[in-house]
């Protein structure tokens, strides 16, 4: 069986009761959310809105409705941007961005719209100095990757919302990587713009994201028609969730990611957090005592990824021996991040990447552990 440890990719095995949820979602739900009165629709309809409440509990939200499904994380992060930046304005991004911000922006930056990047340290901590200097030029926006997908590094987020507020500039923040494995308390703290993939630690199926967006933020839709409500009327609506949630939605896995939210409430976002963390560092620690391995620590770290190469392998290489050899499922490469892997100095191989989840248990690391270093013996011993 496989050793699955590419969760910051996407989680598996999920909660036995995602797939439960959705079969009863596909077998029973049968009508469309929001589209007609008929009892099977209500219930279709009763069933998103009570994902709504679960995510808005999570996430610190006060009313559901702010709560918009999108299909993953990069969906959401392309409607705030295209939404709310114009030609002319600047928007600040940190050195450890995923693809999902950078190339949205390389597209805005061709109308005009002007990219300013904040350094960040080698281990993946945003420079709060350089970010002060930046946000005195008062930008329309920062976005900010809560935690890394690369290394599991956490940003000081207080710290940045602190400054963005003082300048009165919003954050959207990219939660993909910290949504159910960190606790966020989005109403609470102040931050802008949220989203974030239902797939990865909220451990629902793929093919849900979750957007929040402050009510004082006027986002445009990037997507018009078809939300079920106001059908008399040509124009978008403008209240939440219609505004931006255009077309059927994906009922079967809203219903697997209620499902996935169940099962984090009853373990707690802190005992996950606890556990994912614990096994990153048995498999820092491991790592640290391979001769030839170079581990790329996060100054503080918020997830169980953990980052490393091998000394004269290239990290395909290394994924590949692990995957034939012990059947251990790793991610090699730049891992849709190659700025982050230019700020940790890893561009262009990128770097192998173990991401345990709440599934998995210590022997398991020591299991991945031990198959390595067998890799790396046997490799010492082939002839040259
Ligand atoms: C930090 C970060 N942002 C955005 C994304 C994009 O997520 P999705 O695949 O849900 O669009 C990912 C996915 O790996 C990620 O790690």
């Amino acid at each position: 069986m496989t050793l699955y440890l590419d969760n910051a990719a996407t989680t598996f095995p999920k909660p036995a009761g995602v797939r439960e949820a959705m079969v009863q979602a596909l077998e029973e739900l049968g009508g469309s959310p929001g589209r007609a009165g008929h009892r099977l629709a209500r219930e279709a309809s009763a069933a998103v809105f009570s994902c709504r409440v679960k995510v808005a509990r999570l996430l610190g939200v006060s009313d559901p409705r702010r709560i918009v499904f999108t299909k993953n994380a990069t969906e959401g992060i392309n409607i705030v941007l295209k939404g709310w930046l114009r030609p002319g304005d600047g928007v600040i991004i940190s050195g450890m961005e995923h693809n999902a911000v950078v190339r949205p922006l390389r597209r805005l930056s061709l109308a005009g719209v002007q990219v300013r990047t904040v350094p960040c340290d080698p281990r993946g901590e945003i420079d709060l100095e350089a970010l002060a200097e930046e946000l005195s030029k008062v930008p329309r926006l920062m976005v900010l990757n809560h935690a890394s997908n690369v290394n599991g590094a956490l940003q000081p987020l207080a710290s940045v919302l602190e400054l963005c507020r003082a300048k009165g500039v919003p954050l959207l923040l990219d939660a993909a990587q910290t949504a159910g494995i960190q606790p966020l308390d989005l109403e609470a703290w102040g931050v802008g713009m949220m989203a974030c993939s239902g797939h990865k630690a909220l451990l629902g199926p793929p093919g849900v994201g979750i957007l929040y967006i402050r009510p004082d933020l006027d986002v445009l839709p990037l997507m018009d028609g078809g939300t079920g409500s106001r059908s008399e009327e040509d124009a978008q609506p403008d209240f939440f969730p219609d505004r931006h949630e255009s077309g059927t939605l994906n009922l079967p896995g809203i219903a697997g990611l209620a499902a996935g939210i169940d099962f984090i409430t009853d373990r707690g976002v802190s005992e996950l957090c606890r556990h994912e963390i614990e096994l990153a560092r048995i498999l820092e620690g491991g790592l640290e005592e391979m001769p030839g391995i170079t581990v790329y620590k996060p100054g503080k770290r918020g997830t169980g990824a953990v980052s490393f190469n091998v000394a004269g392998m290239n990290p395909e290489s290394v994924a590949h021996l692990l995957d034939e050899l012990f059947q251990i499922a790793v991610r090699p490469g730049l891992h849709c991040a190659p700025l982050a892997h230019r700020t940790l100095m890893t561009f262009p191989e990128g770097t192998v990447r173990v991401s345990p989840g709440f599934s998995n248990s210590l022997e398991e690391m020591r299991s991945f552990l031990d198959s390595l270093g067998s890799l790396l013996s046997r490799r010492g011993q082939a002839p040259r």
